[in-house]
């Protein structure tokens, strides 16, 4: 069998190993058509499913059930790749050992990436604090360690990533990733601190030669350009210096900067750019700044047709399996030292946001 027909049934034996109670429920309840899944192929759409912050308390190696619900919901859904915006695993703790950090990497293994990979769905990651935090001192990795064992789990594991990579040195830190369509850059936001270095390489990767002009453009880091939760809008929990970072995505013509970390689904416009803030899949959700609703656990689907350039969101609650309606959601974000975000349209074309 070639590659392209094992792919294919594959994803036929997993989509008919689950009910089709889940599929049937969210086509009816946001009259969604369908525009992505096996048919993307041929490049007329894409399907992405979005998730982060999956990992529970320090040295955990095992998942929740809403963990384990997101993933057997991908596997239902078929989307063309699932992008982590980070904390897959439970990290950030110096004492945590080699053998215990292999052990949550492996976990994260068995409960998520290789379910995904045996049905051909390609899990891309960026990087968390509770996976490889970039944080510093004295010039020094705090969690270097950390970041090591990451290291070594993406490189072991880049197999089916590999056809798409267009800079992969820093892998899994940064890397820049293409498939017909997409344009996928990752960025180290691990910690608060993306540095001059790493912003000169985001703003030349965002004008590199291969990318093509119809490409949707997406940004992927953990920590986001401003604050969305409660108990998060504070120094460390956000990137520092958004306004320049912003100010070179928005030269770049990025469609779309995905973050996690807040634990709590908004999305947003913000300092000229549309932002899609995650909820948390795992634990610990949290409060929008203005809500009085926790964000429940929940993962987002994101299709894109490439004739109309329309994309399409759909997030859903992992608790309830319904999907989340944005009207529920403050207007806007607004908390003093932070750029206001406001609430934005879950359908949007590529490109139209400055134009
Ligand atoms: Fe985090």
């Amino acid at each position: 069998m070639n590659p392209t027909g094992r792919r294919t049934f594959l994803r036929l034996i997993a989509g008919a190993a689950l009910s089709g109670g889940i599929l049937d429920s969210l086509s009816r309840k946001t009259g969604s058509q369908q525009l992505g899944s096996a048919s993307t192929q041929t490049l007329d759409g894409l399907k992405l499913g979005l998730i982060s912050d999956l990992n529970g308390s320090y040295g955990s190696t095992s998942y929740s059930r809403a963990v384990e619900r997101g993933v057997a919901l991908l596997l239902r859904q078929q989307p063309d790749l699932v992008l982590c915006a980070g904390d897959m695993v439970a990290g950030q703790k110096r004492s945590l050992t080699n053998s215990l950090l292999k052990a949550m990497w492996a976990g994260l293994e068995q409960t998520v990436r290789a379910p995904l990979q045996q049905a051909g769905i390609p899990l891309l990651p960026a990087i968390g604090n509770h996976d490889g935090s970039s944080q510093k001192d004295q010039g020094g990795w705090i969690y270097g360690r950390e970041r090591q064992q990451a290291g070594l789990f993406w490189h072991e594991n880049r197999g089916d990533l590999q056809s798409g990579f267009i800079q992969s040195e820093r892998f899994p830190f940064q890397y820049v990733w293409r498939r017909p369509g997409l344009f996928l850059v990752v960025i180290d936001a691990s910690s608060a601190n993306v540095d001059s270095s790493q912003r000169r390489w985001i703003e030349a990767a965002l004008n590199c030669t291969d990318r093509q002009p119809d490409d949707l453009c997406l940004v992927m880091g953990h920590l986001p350009l401003t604050a969305f939760s409660e108990g998060r809008a504070r120094s460390g929990e956000c990137i520092a210096n958004p306004q320049e970072l912003a100010g070179l995505m928005r030269r770049g013509g990025v469609d779309l900067v995905i973050s996690g970390h807040h634990h709590a689904w908004y999305p947003s416009e913000s300092l000229g750019l549309r932002l899609l803030s995650l909820g948390a899949m795992g634990s610990g959700p949290r409060r929008i700044i203005g809500s009085s609703v926790t964000s429940p656990p929940s993962l987002t689907l994101l299709e894109w047709s490439r004739p109309s350039k329309l994309i399409r969101e759909t997030t859903i609650d992992l608790n309830t399996m319904q999907p989340m309606d944005s009207d529920d959601l403050p207007a806007q974000v607004s908390v003093s030292g932070f750029p206001v975000a406001r609430r934005r349209s879950l359908q949007w074309q590529s490109g139209s946001l400055n134009d």
